[in-house]
This record gives C-alpha cells, structure tokens and sequence, in this order.
C-alpha cells in the first residue's frame, strides 16, 4: 500500500472507473514475478522454455493484430493543436477524456489491476523520475520488472506527498462473470494511446504490447519527458549510450540517435574490432541529459533492462546482446523450437528443420512466412549484459562527448559526417530520414523524415523541439557534445551493404573518439567534415573495391535531389520554424552549387 496521498485517491478514482475485482500494488519481488508467469501459463499467455538451454525465461505469443506501437492511433492532447505540430496526431483534451472515461468504464472487470509504480533512472537520482502504472496485464506488470527500477522502493521515495506521473493502461477486454479469458487479450477494434503534455499524463487502451503498453519507455520517457525537459532546460533522446575506451585508457561517453529497428540495441553492444579498444554499455534506447556545474550534459539511460528486436540477433552480429538473453528472459512472438528453445530468423546460420512458429502455427524453413514476427522482441535486465559498464547506474550520469545520429538509407547519406558546430548538428538531426521498419505498424521500406529519430516520440510541435535544441546549445557556458550524422546501410547495385555494420562500427568510433581529441584527419565539404582516407582505421578490413569512395562520397546530385524535400518537410511547420534551419538549408544549397 501507499500513503502517498495523489496515488491512494487516483487508484481509487480509477478503481471505480474500471471495476476490477482485484487490486494489487505490486512490490516489484522475484515471487511476484514468478506468480505473473504462474497466472500467464494458466491463461495460455506464456509457455515455460526448457530449463536446459534457458533457465527461468517464457515464451509469449500476442495476438496478431498486436505487433508493434501504432503510430497512428497515437494522441497528443495539447490544449491547442499548434503545440502538438502536425508531425502527430491532435485531439481535443477535453473530448479525448470523455472518449478515454467511456472507454476504461467497466474495462477491468473480472481482471485484477496491478499498481506498478516505478523509477526510470536510478533510484534517487537528480536525473531520474517516477511513475506510476495502473494495469490489468500481468505481462506488462512481468515486463515493467525488468525494464524499470519497480516496487516498494519507488513508494518509499514517493513518501507522502511526492509526485509522479500517472499511467493508465487496460488491454481494453473486461470479463463478464464466469468468461474464460483468452492467451492474449486485447481490443481488436479500438486502440488509443494518449499523452495529455499539459497534466503529465497518459492513458493506454486497448493494446499489450511494447511501447503501447510498457507505458515508462517510449509514452513517459520520450513523449511526456520531452515536454518536462523543454521546460526545465534538458534533453530526453530516443538514443543509445556507450562508453568507449582508447588502447591508453582513456574513456569517452557516446550518444546516438537512430530510428526504430535502425542498430542501436548493436551499436550499444558491439564487440571492437579495432584492436585494443573498448566498447561498453550504458543504454540502448533512452537518454535523459542534463547539464553539470562543468557545463557539459550528463546522460542516464533511464530503463534498467533491454526490449530488444530478436530477428537478425546472433552470436556473430550481437554476441553481447546473445549473452545477456541466456536466462531470465521473456521472448515475445519468436518460434519455439521441438527442443523447447525459441528461434528467429538469422538466430543460426541453419534453422531449425521444423518449429512452432510465432502464431503458434508447424513451420519449416520452406514456409513463406517467417518463424519469428519481424517486430519479434527479447527483453532481459541490463545487468545481466556482460559488457554492462560499471557506471550504468552513476546518478549522476555520465559526461557526452558526442552525439550520433543516423537512419537507414540505402544511397545518398555518407558512412559519417562531422557537424560544424551544435546548430549544424541540429540541422543534421532535423534531416534525418530513414527507410521505414517493422518496429511500427505500417509499410515497411518508406522513406520518410525522421528527425533525431523522434519523429514518433516527440510530445510537442517538432519545430519547438529544434528551437529547444538551438537553445540548448546557446546556454551560458555549455560545453557541448560534438554532432554526427552516420549511415550503416549504404547499398551496392545489387542491393548488398557496402559497409559491413555491427562489430565493424568500431572503425567509425575510434575515428569520433579521435575528432573529439582533435587528432583525426577530415575533409570540409558542404555536408560536414568526413574522415580522410587515411584517418579511417581499416586495418583487417577487406572491404569491395571502390567501396570506401562510394561510402565516403558527397553525393552533389542526390544530396541536390533531397533539397526540396527538405524544403518541404519543413514548410509544414510555417513560422515555428527556427530560421537558423532555413538559413541552413539555403548555405547548404549554395555550398553544393559553388
Ligand atoms: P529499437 O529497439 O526498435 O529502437 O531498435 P534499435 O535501434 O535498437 O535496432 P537494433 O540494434 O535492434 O537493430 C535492428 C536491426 O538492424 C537488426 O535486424 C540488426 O541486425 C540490424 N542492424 C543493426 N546494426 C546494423 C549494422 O551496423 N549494419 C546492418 N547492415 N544492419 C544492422
Ligand atoms: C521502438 O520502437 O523504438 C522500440 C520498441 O524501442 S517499443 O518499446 O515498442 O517502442
Ligand atoms: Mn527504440
């Protein structure tokens, strides 16, 4: 229980709303855990895998029309629809609490509602936040363990009169009396996944999976944080943190931002293969930064545990993220081998010659539809990643020396572009686009705009977001990160990688680490500094012929080409947007011409 009083008169207001007949306010213990797997494996929800090869971890299977966050059914309710900017979804608050109070009437009936209350960052720390969660699913609850700091401890810090922010979750399925529930309950029909800015507040319905439900990750610590950080003068990223450290020992801490499904579980985990350096984690998903008496921004990853994508994950692309998945693990929507283990494409370079695929259905690798969901998800504690740094869990966060940001492009964009400065960087950021993945509902291979791989997660107008970042670089004695734009995905003519990617990423690391350090060679060319060749460390690297030109070329004509596509993303926006990013757009056209 609490005697924090907003919790204690929420609970009971949203009690009466939805009428579960049971509430439990969670403490966050393995045997609270382990009796949301008892109550899933009674349901169908879950299956037990073999203790052999994966001690103490489940395989869960959602409904197939519950795969992946959707973007489309997702609000922010602003007062005024200018402040959500046309880049999301608008609805009227007032109407949207009428449409949600409809909703959620009745909605928990039969089921029990869990209250989940939680820290996203270290518990007590300057950086960190609380929320709490109401939910009638046990697997969100189970997740919720793993991805946050959750339980008693939370309600300790809370204490009396402490605040937080509310989260409203139903998977939208009551139960009349005497109906069996079903494996994965959800609304078929009608999902709504509702950020309220203004009141700090969200509301979830009719879905259980990722980011539509685990309602700390993607909804409080990127669309609701992004609104308290532009108040109070920090940064919350949709970014990966990494600690990298030289032969000589000296460390640096990197940030990068990349789309959904675009690398940064990988890049976060990657084993060097430039000899003697160091790569190790801090977070794979979200940073908060905030400012130091020294002026530099200081980065928490504010989750404590990995929802990662399964497909493509290997001992050869990913070994740490393999390690870390070797127990107590929820796998979501992978194949279940005969041997009771899970499996997903590319999991081993031979498949398995049969296994139950992710709807539950006898595959083989003749099959034409693919063992795991493209969207398929692991999700297992941080702690347990064996190149977890040390410093994981520092409060007080760790100094950024520079920021990454990237997407999936097949042409045009370079292997790395150094910015100028912070506002180029902020233009850098700005143009991202990003060929569309299966992280979100939607067709898959679309190019589209991504701005600092926010364009789903930024709670307010995204022209407002870049002034925000412009402000953050003009603040009064900051010293700041230094800005990339990168692409691992540049392709061939016959549609192969130019660039070999994963442990490979290490080469443009070390060259970032030694810009920062200003003992690196680069090239000033109208889209930034690039490595000259030679700076590039590609010892051991046998890389095709005349890839190294393609991938470290400015492309005059294609980046020509993308010009007025910028121009057009950004007219949407009309006077809100920073007139530095125009000016910019102008120079860079100028530059490409001279
Ligand atoms: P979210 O969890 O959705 O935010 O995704 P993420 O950005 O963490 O992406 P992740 O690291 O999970 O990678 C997604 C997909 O990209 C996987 O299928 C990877 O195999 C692939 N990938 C990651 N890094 C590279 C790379 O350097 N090169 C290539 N070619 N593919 C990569
Ligand atoms: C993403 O889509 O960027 C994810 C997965 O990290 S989810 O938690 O579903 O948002
Ligand atoms: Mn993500």
């Amino acid at each position: 229980m609490t005697s924090n009083v907003k919790l204690k008169n929420w609970v009971e207001e949203m009690a009466a709303l939805c009428q579960p007949d049971r509430i439990h306010f969670c403490d966050g213990s393995q045997e609270e855990y382990d009796e949301m797997f008892r109550l899933m494996l009674a349901s169908g929800t879950a299956e037990r895998l073999n203790e052999k090869f994966r001690p103490n971890s489940y395989l869960v299977r959602s409904d197939p029309a519950d795969v992946a966050r959707v973007e489309d059914r997702t609000f922010i309710c602003s007062k005024s629809e200018a402040d959500a900017g046309p880049t999301n979804n608008w609805s009227d608050p007032a109407e949207m609490r009428e449409k949600l109070n409809g909703l959620f009437a009745g909605s928990m009936k039969g089921r029990t509602l869990y209250v989940v209350p939680f820290s996203m960052g270290p518990l007590g720390s300057h950086i960190a936040h609380i929320g709490v969660q109401l939910t009638d699913s046990p697997y969100v609850v189970a997740n919720m363990r793993t991805m946050t700091r959750m339980g008693s401890e939370v309600l300790d810090i809370l204490g009396p009169d402490g605040d937080f922010v509310p989260c409203m979750h139903s998977v939208g399925y009551p139960l009349a009396e005497g109906q069996a529930d079903i494996p994965w309950p959800c609304d078929g029909e009608q999902k709504y996944i509702v950020h309220f800015p203004e009141d700090r507040e969200i509301w979830s319905y009719g879905s259980g999976y990722g980011g539509n439900a685990l309602l700390g990750k993607k909804c409080f610590a990127l669309r609701i944080a992004s609104v308290m950080a532009r108040d109070e003068g920090w940064l919350a990223e949709h970014m990966l943190i990494l600690k990298i450290t030289s032969p000589e020992g000296v460390s640096k801490y990197i940030c990068a931002a990349f789309p959904s499904a675009c690398g940064k579980t990988n890049l976060a985990m990657l084993n060097p293969t430039v000899k003697d350096w160091k790569v190790e984690t801090i977070g794979d998903d979200i940073a908060w930064m905030k400012f130091g008496e020294d002026g530099r921004l200081y980065a928490i990853n504010p989750e404590a545990g990995f929802f990662g994508v399964a497909p493509g994950t290997n001992m050869d692309s990913n070994p740490n993220a393999m390690l870390t998945l070797t127990e107590n693990a929820i796998f979501t929507n992978c194949g279940k081998t005969p041997e009771g283990d899970v499996w997903w494409e590319r999991m081993s370079p031979e498949p398995p010659e049969s296994l139950i695929d992710w709807r539950g259905n006898e595959w083989t690798p003749q099959s034409d539809s693919p063992a795991a969901h493209p969207n398929a998800r692991f999700t297992a504690v941080a702690s347990q990643c064996p190149v977890i740094s040390d410093e994981w869990q520092n409060p007080n966060g760790v100094p950024i020396s520079a920021i990454l940001f990237g997407g999936r492009r097949a042409t045009v964009v370079p292997l790395v572009a150094e910015a100028r400065n912070w506002e180029h960087g902020t233009f850098m950021g700005s143009i991202i686009s990003s060929e569309k993945t299966a992280a979100a509902a939607g067709k898959i291979g679309e190019l589209r705009r991504d701005p600092m791989a926010m364009l789903p997660f930024c709670g307010y107008n995204m022209a407002d977001y870049w002034r925000h970042w412009l402000d953050v670089g003009g603040r009064q004695g900051a010293k700041l990160p230094l800005v990339y734009y990168i692409n691992w995905f540049r392709k061939n003519e016959n549609g192969g990688f130019l660039w070999p990617g994963f442990g490979e990423n290490s080469r443009v690391l070390k060259w970032i680490f030694e810009r920062c350090d200003g003992s690196a060679g680069a090239v000033d060319t109208p889209i930034g500094a690039l490595p000259t060749p030679d700076a590039l460390d590609l010892d051991g690297l046998n890389l095709d012929p005349g890839a190294l030109e393609a991938l470290l070329r400015v492309d005059k004509e294609g980046w020509l080409e993308e010009l007025p596509m910028i121009r057009e993303y950004y007219s949407q926006f009309g006077d809100r947007l920073p007139g530095e990013l125009s000016s910019l757009v102008d120079h860079l056209e100028e530059a490409l011409q001279a």
